[in-house]
């Protein structure tokens, strides 16, 4: 799985390499950092084979896990998360701190002035965001938007990094991707070249994704992972009355490794998920058909969760269905041809 080196980067954009190079900022920390103390490089690479890339991961995980690589003993799990908590901050912190980290927070653009008003910015880095809605409701053209945005430099609404998109319907078109960029005169053949793409098949084959996801994510500067949909390939994979526990053991393990993705890397994870009017597998557990699928367990995994219904003719109104900060509110937007925009008939200041 040898990775291509990055491109050049878009043009009037900051070079990937320079925001990687600043070791002091916030950012994934190597595993080779751990080095010393007891901790040898071959600890490192069975740490590495165990499928941890980065300090933060290793921190993050409870000992039992770490346990469970093979060669890892238990005097010497103890000495790595002793080792690794040293170089995360895990303890507590003041609210002021807190504060200051939140204010100085990356959000990515959804190309829509309205819809980052409401979004009090856009897309928040660090954490997950779902979005659910009917079919149509665009979905996926927020994704395709996103995947090109999360390009542009931090002070143009950019999160400085490359897209992960993984593809579950087969709806990802390029062409798309490339109206966008030509929107804020980005180059598209870099565009194009700063978004990895995966179809993905069956549900297992969705979670082994997130692996290489997480090996990429340590080598170049990603701002967002997206996954259009979460949840189609669940509904198909596990369609029986008596495959829902498994279903949702399965999904729920899958939105821990976005989860995780997210804390890591700090990007943006976008979900996507549909609404089911049907009654089918899901009914028993979706009885509302405005509700979106999978249950508590996707409720409980987004950080915010928008719900998108259709307006007149291009327009469509994004609804905060929950969120830690914001309130229920509404905004109109607009699906383009260059992208998320805003309704046309809205002459902005
Ligand atoms: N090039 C385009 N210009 C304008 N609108 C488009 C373009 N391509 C697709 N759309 C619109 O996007 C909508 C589909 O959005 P999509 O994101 O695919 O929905 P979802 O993923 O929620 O099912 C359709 O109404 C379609 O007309
Ligand atoms: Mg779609």
């Amino acid at each position: 799985m040898a990775e291509e080196a990055p491109s050049a980067y878009p043009t009037g954009l900051a070079p990937m390499e320079t925001f990687e190079e600043e070791e002091d900022t916030a950012g994934p920390t190597p595993l080779s950092r751990l080095e010393g103390n007891g901790i040898s490089a071959s600890d490192i690479k069975k740490i590495i084979e165990g499928g941890y890339n980065t300090v933060e991961s290793v921190a993050y995980t409870p000992k039992r896990t770490l346990l469970a690589i093979k060669g890892i003993s238990e005097a010497k799990a103890d000495k790595i998360l002793a080792e690794a908590s040293k170089m995360v901050p895990m303890g507590f912190t003041t609210a002021t701190e807190y504060h200051q980290r939140r204010s100085e927070l990356i959000t990515i653009t959804t190309g829509s002035k309205q819809l980052d008003t409401l979004l009090q910015g856009g897309i928040e880095t660090g954490s997950l965001t779902e979005i659910f809605g009917e079919f149509r409701t665009g979905k996926s053209q927020i994704c395709h938007t996103l995947a090109v945005t999360c390009q542009l430099p931090i002070d143009m609404g950019g999160g400085e990094g490359k897209c992960l998109y993984i593809d579950t319907e087969g709806t990802f078109r390029p062409i798309r991707l490339l109206a966008v960029a030509e929107r804020y005169g980005l180059n598209g053949e870099e565009v194009l070249d700063n978004v990895a793409y995966a179809r993905a098949y069956n549900a297992d084959h969705q979670l082994t994704l997130l692996q290489q996801a997480a090996t990429m994510m340590s080598e170049s500067r990603f701002s967002l992972l997206i996954v259009d949909s979460a949840t189609s390939l669940y509904r198909t994979d596990f369609s029986g009355r008596g495959e829902l526990s498994a279903r949702q053991t399965h999904l729920a393990k899958f939105l821990r490794q976005l989860q995780r993705l997210a804390d890591e890397y700090g990007i943006a994870v976008v979900i996507t998920n549909q609404v089911v009017a049907q009654v089918d597998g899901m009914a028993t557990f979706n009885p509302d058909p405005k509700k979106p699928i999978g249950g508590n367990i996707i409720a409980h995994a987004s950080t915010t969760r928008l719900s998108l219904r259709k307006g007149r003719g291009e327009q469509r109104i994004c609804k905060i269905y929950d969120s830690p900060c914001l309130p229920e509110s509404e905004a109109i937007f607009a699906i383009l041809n260059e992208g998320i925009g805003d309704p046309k008939t809205d002459v902005d200041a």
